[in-house]
């Protein structure tokens, strides 16, 4: 694999910055966040005021954890732009990603917010070992979602040739790889699974492709989905991660050269672990809830917001800043069985090990006779779909099931192609119709 290291002078001076200078400039723009957003959005000003806290109290970064969290359900309570603390005319661009249910969670940016976006995602493809006069072919959705615009303009101020390919049409993905030669896609890695089988259907081989990396995220995956991908593909897989409340992909970000975890661009968000069920902050390389503060947000300065992703914090390594762990799921996305906490994550781990099957999965989850019942669905590569023992494989992947997550499932083993696959992004993975 032929990805970039950064040759000495191509990282920011931020990059290589001392613990000291970091954490000076983070509680210097930590003030000015709380002192903003106290100042100009009621919601905040409330939320203060009712906790006792005054952007003054803030004399350490430690102090922070006095002030309240912010949750999904303010976001939705502030609809559509309540959260906004310049005047709307200021607002130069509207973002927002629908729930399943009820209305979507808008976010806004100025135009020194996307200039800074820009220069975060532009700074997350060099990580990835991107460079001026690269190909960057996105194919994260472009409209409301951040994938597309995100992706697109970051890969332009990194001086790349974008193409905006969005999601979908998976014929002329691939057409378009094989005609343009990018040498970076960038898109969910569910549904880069999908781009590579038709590569296969096209009797193509993803590997003879031009592409040399893919900056995968928008959705969890794990390590054994990059060992699948890096190697039907030939390329290096690194993770982007972000969220819209937050700003949009590039919060943070592997580098190709370690490929140990997303590094938190820290120069821009404050990062916090706390327990999930207290709200009590937890150290460096305990799992719980990542929670992010923007440091230079202007449209929608975002203080102590759950993300609801679970992960750790962990030390730098090739960058000045902390790492995230892979995330490990969130909580939404927790299953209980029967008692048990199951993520989808684990199943993929396991449906990726057995070689007759493709990396697809989902995981159904219903109640009969008030027992919890688990299905997982899986599906045979083509290559192996003749001589495969489909009851064999069955059973070796509910005995993985039950051995390494602990809970008993029914496993369905699907011919080639009869799962749904995504088209727009983000898989969906559990289905669950057990009554709330
Ligand atoms: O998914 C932003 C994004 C676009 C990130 C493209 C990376 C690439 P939302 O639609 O608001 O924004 O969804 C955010 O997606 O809270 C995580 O649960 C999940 N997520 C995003 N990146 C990753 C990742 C975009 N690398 C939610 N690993 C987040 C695991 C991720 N989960």
């Amino acid at each position: 694999m032929t990805a970039r290291h950064p040759a000495p002078g191509e990282l920011e001076p931020m990059e290589t910055a001392s613990r000291d200078e970091i954490s000076a400039l983070q509680l210097s723009r930590l003030r000015a966040t709380l002192q903003r957003a106290y100042d100009n959005v009621p919601h905040y000003r409330k939320a203060f005021d009712a906790k006792g806290v005054h952007p003054h109290d803030l004399k350490s970064l430690a102090d922070l954890s006095k002030f309240p969290f912010t949750v999904k359900t303010d976001l939705r309570d502030n609809y559509p732009f309540g959260m906004f603390a310049v005047p709307r005319a200021q607002v130069a661009r509207i973002h927002a990603s629908s729930g399943t249910t009820g209305k979507p969670t808008v976010v806004g940016y100025t135009l020194k917010d996307i200039d800074t976006w820009a220069d975060l995602v532009a700074r997350s493809i060099r990580a990835a070992g991107g460079r001026a006069g690269d190909m960057v072919h996105v194919s994260y959705g472009y409209g409301l979602f951040t994938g597309g615009l995100g992706a697109h303009y970051g890969a332009e101020r990194a001086g790349c040739t974008v193409i905006p390919m969005s999601g979908g049409q998976t014929e002329k993905q691939v057409q378009l790889i094989q005609d343009f030669k990018p040498d970076i896609i960038m898109v969910t890695p569910s549904y880069m699974q999908v781009i590579i089988e038709q590569f296969e259907r096209l009797g193509l081989d993803a590997k003879d492709s031009s592409l040399r990396i893919g900056i995968f995220g928008a959705e969890p995956w794990t390590e054994a989905m990059r060992r699948d991908i890096e190697g039907k593909a030939g390329l290096d897989a690194v993770d982007i991660y972000g969220l819209s409340e937050v700003m949009g992909p590039g919060v943070a970000s592997e580098c190709v050269e370690s490929k140990d975890g997303p590094v938190i661009w820290e120069d821009h968000f404050y990062p916090e672990i706390i327990d999930p069920d207290t709200g009590e902050l937890k150290a460096d390389g305990e799992e719980g809830e990542l929670v992010f503060t923007s440091l230079s947000k202007e449209a929608m300065p975002i203080v102590r917001y759950r993300t609801r992703d679970l992960t750790r914090l962990l030390p730098p390594t090739s960058r000045a800043f902390r790492r995230m762990g892979k995330i490990v799921g969130r909580s939404d996305d927790m299953m209980i069985i029967r008692g048990v906490n199951v993520f989808p994550t684990q199943v993929e781990e396991i449906v990726l090990a057995h070689k007759a099957l493709s990396g697809l999965y989902q995981v159904h989850v219903s109640r009969a006779d008030k027992l919890d019942q688990v299905e997982v669905h899986c599906e045979l590569n083509p290559a192996d779909a003749a001589s495969a023992d489909r009851t064999a494989i069955g059973e070796w992947v509910q005995h993985r099931v039950k051995t390494l997550i602990g809970i008993s499932t029914r496993v369905v083993v699907h011919a080639p192609n009869e799962m749904e696959r995504t088209q727009t992004g983000k898989a969906r993975r559990v289905i669950d119709t057990r009554p709330r």
